[in-house]
């Protein structure tokens, strides 16, 4: 049979587990801690990874396992973790890949939590970050030393949606003997598969699209065999901060609908995105759809859908906040990804505590407001935000 598209993959993704839960249709919830052994020699096998199974949920779970493999099948990956929430992902990821010494090279538009851990790192362990204007690939090439051991990239980025070339960055971490990881939270397998660009590893903040409906905390990471088994070892094992299975069914849940939701959200960004770039208050729009995005032709060749992120300009901290106070429809709050369409003011909100110098550096002007477009009806959006527009 031809490789299965995206919706079918969505809907049976990790269901070959169900087998192993006497056919149940939805994977069952293993609120257990612990695993019996049958007996002492199996016990040791099995703990020591020499035999398959399960023995205790920090190192793995049926329920999680699940959710690993049906993640596997939708960025294409050969192994996945998951985590407690995106950040754990992320710090336990790049927490088992460096040393005292090494050095990353990262975007300088990311998620803000994401900045504040890499800076901690420099302060606190001599591991330095090179911030680098991601929508060009040819200055992660630039900004490498002998000591560089990861090319971090977020595209699109959170909350500027700029685009970096994913293709060309693996291809550099190659050459220069990096390990290239991707976050793909804002596209979501559904849009971009970066391990397809030859990247090594993507993490995703579950809390987002996957799950889908703001009601949970969950992280992932998915790639190379290798590196994913290096970081469970390690970093995973030590740290703890693996995902409940409770909350892992949530996600396989979310899962099931991502592509259905993903089109929604996928087509009133892009009508959205129209509306404010004709809006006489809007002074910039960002979204990777629009024909003057920086990196749209990069976009086209990597994404299968542009996103329901949008970023756009109102002029001033000020403005922003009149803009916020006045929607009736859209939900003021600093999460993205759910059914409900999500606003916030990035220079007040998430990156208030972002130096003002790297915030502009990373284009997030004092104005910016960040859209997540969720999947009610485009036109009643499109209402709420000209209402709103108006009294600014
Ligand atoms: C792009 C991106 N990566 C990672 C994270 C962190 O995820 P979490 O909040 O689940 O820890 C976020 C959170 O907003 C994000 O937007």
């Amino acid at each position: 049979m031809s490789e299965k598209s995206f919706d079918t993959l969505a809907v049976h993704a990790g269901a070959e587990t169900q087998e192993k839960h006497f056919g149940a249709v939805s994977v069952p919830i293993y609120n257990a801690s612990l695993f019996a052994f049958s007996d002492a020699e199996s016990g040791a096998k099995i703990h020591n990874y020499e035999a398959e199974g399960y023995f205790y949920s920090r190192l793995g779970n049926p329920t999680t396992d699940a959710l690993e493999k049906a993640l596997c099948e939708l960025e294409k990956g050969e192994d996945a973790l998951c985590f407690a929430s995106g950040m754990a992902a992320i710090t336990t990821s790049i927490l088992g890949l460096v040393e005292t010494g090494s050095h990353i090279v990262a975007p300088e538009s990311h998620y803000a939590t994401t900045g504040s851990f890499l800076r901690l790192l420099a302060e606190k362990f001599g591991v330095e970050t090179t911030f680098i204007d991601a929508t060009n690939a040819e200055n992660y090439k630039l900004a490498a030393r002998v000591n560089t051991r990861i090319f971090y990239l977020e595209t699109p980025a959170n909350p500027t949606l700029q685009i970096t070339d994913i293709a060309e960055v693996a291809k550099g971490a190659r050459e220069a003997g990096v390990i290239s990881i991707a976050d793909n939270t804002f596209a979501t397998p559904f849009n971009q598969n970066p391990l397809s660009f030859g990247v090594d590893l993507v993490v995703h903040s579950a809390t987002k699209y996957l799950g889908g409906h703001s009601d949970l905390s969950a992280g992932a990471i998915i790639g190379n065999r290798e590196i994913v088994d290096k970081i469970r070892h390690s970093t995973m094992k030590l740290f703890g901060g693996c995902l409940s299975p409770n909350t892992a069914w949530l996600v396989l849940r979310g899962i099931k609908t991502l592509a259905v939701r993903m089109e929604k959200h996928n087509s009133n960004a892009q009508k959205i995105a129209g509306f404010l770039a004709n809006h006489e208050k809007v002074k910039a729009v960002f979204h990777p759809s629009l024909t003057n995005h920086q990196n749209h032709e990069i976009a086209k060749k990597q994404m299968r859908g542009f996103g329901g992120m949008i970023a756009f300009d109102v002029g001033t901290i000020e403005a922003g906040k009149i803009f916020l106070n006045n929607l009736k429809l859209c939900t003021i709050a600093t999460s993205l990804g759910g059914v409900e369409t999500i606003a916030q003011h990035s220079a007040s909100m998430t990156n208030a505590n972002t130096p003002k110098e790297l915030r502009e550096k990373a284009g997030i002007s004092d104005g910016l407001i960040r859209l997540s477009v969720g999947i009610e009806n485009s036109d009643d959006l499109i209402e709420d935000l000209r209402q709103a527009l108006m009294i600014i």
